[in-house]
């Protein structure tokens, strides 16, 4: 068994770690291409439990586990014992006598945390208010596959300073890409997140302009204008996020040959018109795709190396 390690954010894996991973859950998806089958996680139980909607992360570690030969059980958290008060640290301690590793959707990161001290096997964090690492390191899985490697990168962020956009600055920081972030004034990254990615010497700078981010950018990256657990803040939000539309005159000012990313589940005609998020420079399906592998090279290092 291996030794109980957590996936709360980026920072829990060190740089080589984060290469290592990639390599790993790109010869698994080659593997996997060519009809290997093979069962490295044989009699394993995944947990998941979820606070918030998911379709991507639920069935991609679903589907992971399974294609490894283990199995899951997924836990609307609504329909735990949590939802009626049983502390996250209590839960992750009992859960840890049925599963060998539990992935957790929720809002504040404590709740991931409290289950990660309570808990004996591994707890992967599956999107919380403050971080989403597991899309990010698929993310970096998706560039490397498309752009061949992840030196001299310049990354561009468009849009809100939410979880996705902390998990990219905690990525660069890890591993040195430039980072460019344009945000309105008031939807900026926290500025603990950026002061801690500074302290990490990451290249990271936040601006206030989309035209100036995207400049020199291989990969414009954006997202939604209103997360999960704001719906009540979005025509607020709308107004001020419409200059920060990733649109065909945006794409111009990038890099020729740059990949537009979404983690998905986009708003059409919002953050990405139609025609950028179907068009050519678009890379969201196999982002989606990638969760799977990447997560399947997870498990593995987690449970198995
Ligand atoms: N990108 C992502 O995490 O998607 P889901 O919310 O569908 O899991
Ligand atoms: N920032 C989005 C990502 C969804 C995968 C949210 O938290 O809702």
């Amino acid at each position: 068994m291996a030794e109980k390690r957590d996936l709360l954010t980026i920072y829990d894996l060190t740089g080589p770690e984060i290469l290592e991973l990639l390599e790993l859950s790109q010869r698994l998806k080659e593997g996997w291409k060519r009809g290997e089958r093979p069962k490295l996680l044989k009699d394993m139980t995944l947990g998941l439990i979820f606070h918030k909607p998911s379709t991507r992360t639920r069935v991609s570690f679903e589907v992971a586990m399974y294609q490894l030969g283990g199995a899951t059980t997924f836990m609307d958290a609504a329909e735990t014992q949590l939802s009626r008060g049983e502390s996250p640290f209590d839960a992750g301690q009992v859960l840890s006598r049925y599963l060998d590793c539990l992935v957790v959707r929720t809002y504040s990161q404590s709740i991931v945390e409290d289950m990660a001290r309570g808990a004996e096997i591994p707890v992967i964090n599956g999107l919380t208010d403050l971080c989403h690492p597991c899309q990010v390191l698929s993310d970096l899985l998706t560039i490397k596959e498309k752009l061949g490697s992840l030196d001299d990168l310049v990354v561009a962020w468009v849009g809100d300073g939410n979880n996705m956009a902390h998990s990219w600055i905690n990525a660069a920081a890890r591993l040195g890409f430039k980072l460019k972030l344009a945000c309105p004034r008031g939807y900026e990254p926290l500025e603990s997140v950026v002061k801690k990615g500074m302290d990490e010497r990451a290249r990271v700078e936040v601006v206030d302009d989309p035209y100036y981010a995207v400049e020199g950018a291989a990969v414009i990256n954006t997202d939604v204008w209103a997360s999960m657990g704001q719906e009540g803040e979005k025509d607020e939000r709308k107004a001020a996020f419409r200059p920060y539309q990733v649109n065909r005159e945006l794409l111009e000012a990038a890099e020729p040959g740059a990949i537009v990313m979404h983690c998905l589940p986009a708003h059409r005609g919002e953050e990405i018109t139609d025609e950028v998020l179907d068009g050519p420079s678009s890379v969201v399906l196999l982002q989606a795709e990638n969760r799977l592998h990447l997560q399947k090279g997870l498990l593995y290092k987690f449970l198995a190396e």
